[in-house]
């Protein structure tokens, strides 16, 4: 099959510097803005090859992943059905993998995932669809991933290959080790694999830690190959599969050895690679500001020397001679980058009142902000910037806390049984806390929590947060919980945004016709929320951007619990003394139920408020090294522009 990449070429994410030289990278891949934009064109690759194969009167013969990845390719497929006709009746899929001892009516299935993303919505024939069957006995097992192979072969073998990549380097379920001709057979998932699992199965404990996969062998053998690759956890092993030389123990970097395979991946996957980390590596550079700023600072972790003790020989050692032509000597150019970095900190968050403001993150008028902090989850404001919200407050700013989601499927069963029985112990009568009671007692793993239950889970994060915004001094009357439908669902799977989120967004910002607003600009948040929520806050903007308010509104996005601005991007640094580090450490505290191994603790297993000390003690470092002052603790934000 020939395949035409062009229409991916047409739309590839283009910067102000010249990526194209690819010297380093040894597979096809392709940089989109977004994952959105990306996902529709595999897509009408997809729907491309089941038309031309229809003409033919042939089948086409897909492979299909789960998972996050394809997830939006599959609603584009879904749309392209129902509005343009598109048929799947030629349609013959063999999908990847399966969790063994996987009941099919399992909603973690793949088989329930399939289906509820794609087969139910298509006219694909029951027949045509093969899935590895979880339940297989253990006995039929070898005969059982031999019989799926002679499948694929008895089709004509796979004409077109959907991938997603794990951490682990894994594609199908081949995780490190797998071997490069390997066949369809069952595996036990790494460690890693599984950690990424945990917010789907509600807890590590739950995960199956055995699956039936296809094996590289299987997937090498299809005509056409894509894997899809969204977010910053996907950066590094990224770059290992592209750059890397091929290992067992990335088991991606087999496909360098496949002529047709193409990477489809968003800005944030692609940003390890190193034409877009440090593209003066590869071609030669059209210097911004921003990127000479990136530069210098990779340049000065490289050498290990702070920006002033830079050399001209630093420069040209390391592929940067065209930037010091540019700006003269390394002296000048060390000045500058000093003074730019000089220029983020600040501890006055919300503007210097009096002060020349020139050179400062903030505008020192008006004097007295109105102040909207948006947090995804009732915590992530004290966690990502509780040292700044104390700034705000002590200096007399008009400070408002809006939390968007309940975060109400984060609390534990135990911890809400413990809330209902003391609820219960208060009003032996409360009919509610005994259904509540009654229900935590037998619920099962495939149980969605009842009303009731959501609704206590709410309350206890609501009860915390208010004590956490009290005793940093806001105001009760100022603190929000906007319960945006999207999150209501239950389970960690959400809705779509809605007008109706977006309406109750719109509505807050009006009434607070706020001078600064905060919100979380951390898009690796292990279930989306954080990416949910940001962009309900960018439509909100959208919507809202004509009112003659806005124009004096700037917006600061903070990072959450999982990740940090790297010091190029920062333009906005909060000190915090030793004191004001353990004033935050006790904000943090109130979050009770997000202590003490939480559900969705992500792959680290250290609790929020340890990691985001080390994190804020590390980005006060890494200011140090720059040669800035050392400070203990520093609190994060890059300026979003509307
Ligand atoms: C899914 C599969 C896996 C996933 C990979 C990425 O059928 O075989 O290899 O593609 O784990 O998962 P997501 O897309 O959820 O990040």
């Amino acid at each position: 099959m020939k395949v035409d990449i062009a229409n991916y070429e047409s739309v590839i994410y283009k910067t102000p510097g010249k990526f194209e030289d690819t010297r380093f990278e040894k597979i096809h891949n392709v940089i989109f803005e977004s994952s959105q934009k990306a996902s529709v064109l595999v897509a009408q690759e997809i729907a491309n090859l089941i038309r031309e194969k229809n003409a033919l009167n042939e089948s086409c013969v897909l492979g299909l992943a789960t998972g996050s990845s394809p997830v939006k390719v599959y609603e584009e497929l879904v749309r392209m059905h129902k509005e343009e006709n598109l048929s799947f009746a030629n349609v013959i899929t063999f999908n990847l993998d399966e969790y063994l001892s996987m009941d099919r009516t399992n909603i973690q299935s793949y088989f329930y995932f399939m289906h509820e993303h794609l087969f139910n919505h298509v006219d694909i024939l029951p027949e045509n669809i093969n899935i590895p069957d979880g339940k297989v006995k253990a006995e039929d097992l070898y005969q059982y991933c031999i019989d799926y192979e002679m499948k694929i072969k008895a089709h004509g073998g796979l004409d077109f290959q959907l991938l997603g990549i794990g951490r682990t380097g894994h594609i199908g379920f081949n995780e490190p080790g797998s071997h490069f001709n390997s066949g369809t057979r069952s595996i036990t998932l790494d460690h890693i694999t599984r950690i990424d699992a945990a917010p789907a199965f509600l807890g590590i404990d739950n995960v199956p830690r055995k699956a039936i996969t296809m094996g590289i062998g299987t997937v090498q053998s299809a005509k056409r190959i894509v894997l899809l690759g969204w977010g910053i956890s996907k950066a590094k092993i990224l770059k290992k599969t592209i750059e890397g030389e091929i290992t067992s123990q990335v088991p991606a970097t087999y496909l360098q050895e496949h002529n047709n395979t193409t990477f489809v991946l968003d800005k944030d996957a692609s940003s390890e690679l190193t034409r877009v980390k440090t593209p003066w590596l590869v071609t030669s550079c059209i210097w911004t500001d921003t990127l000479k700023l990136k530069a210098v600072v990779w340049l000065s972790a490289l050498t290990d020397k702070p920006f002033l003790k830079l050399t001209d020989k630093d420069y040209n050692d390391n592929g940067m001679s065209s930037l010091l032509t540019e700006d003269g000597t390394a002296y000048n150019l060390n000045i500058k980058m000093f003074n730019k970095m000089q220029h983020t900190i600040t501890g006055w968050p919300g503007g210097k009142p009096f002060a020349d403001d020139t050179n400062r993150p903030e505008r020192a008028t008006p004097e007295k902000k109105r102040v909207i902090i948006f947090s995804p989850h009732p915590d992530d404001d004290m966690i990502s910037m509780g040292g700044t919200i104390d700034r705000l407050v002590e200096q007399g700013h008009d400070v408002h806390v809006a939390y968007q989601t309940s975060g109400n499927i984060a609390v534990s069963d135990e911890e809400a049984l413990k809330f209902a029985e003391i609820s219960k112990s208060l009003n032996a009568n409360s009919v509610e806390s005994d259904s509540i009671i009654n229900f935590l007692k037998s619920k099962t793993d495939n149980n969605i929590d009842s009303i009731e239950v959501r609704k206590l889970k709410g309350l206890i994060r609501r009860s915390e947060s208010l004590a956490a915004t009290r005793y940093l001094g806001v105001d009760d009357s100022n603190v929000y919980f906007l319960d945006l439908p999207f999150y209501e669902t239950g389970t960690v799977k959400k809705n779509k945004l809605s007008d109706d989120d977006i309406d109750i967004m719109c509505s807050l910002i009006d009434h607070v016709k706020p001078h600064q607003i905060y919100a979380a600009g951390d898009l690796a948040d292990p279930h989306g929320t954080h990416k949910v929520c940001l962009d309900s806050l960018f439509e909100a903007l959208k919507k809202l951007k004509h009112y003659s308010y806005m124009n004096d509104c700037w917006v600061w996005l903070y990072r959450g619990a999982w990740h940090e601005w790297e010091p190029y991007q920062i333009e906005m640094a909060v000190p915090m003394s030793p004191d004001q580090v353990l004033k935050k450490r006790h904000a943090i505290f109130y979050h009770q139920s997000q202590k003490d191994g939480v559900m969705f603790q992500g792959d680290d297993s250290r609790e929020f408020w340890v990691r985001v000390e080390d994190r804020n003690r590390l980005t006060a470092k890494k200011y140090n090294d720059l040669g800035l002052a050392d400070y203990a603790a520093i609190e994060a934000f890059k300026r979003y522009k509307f």
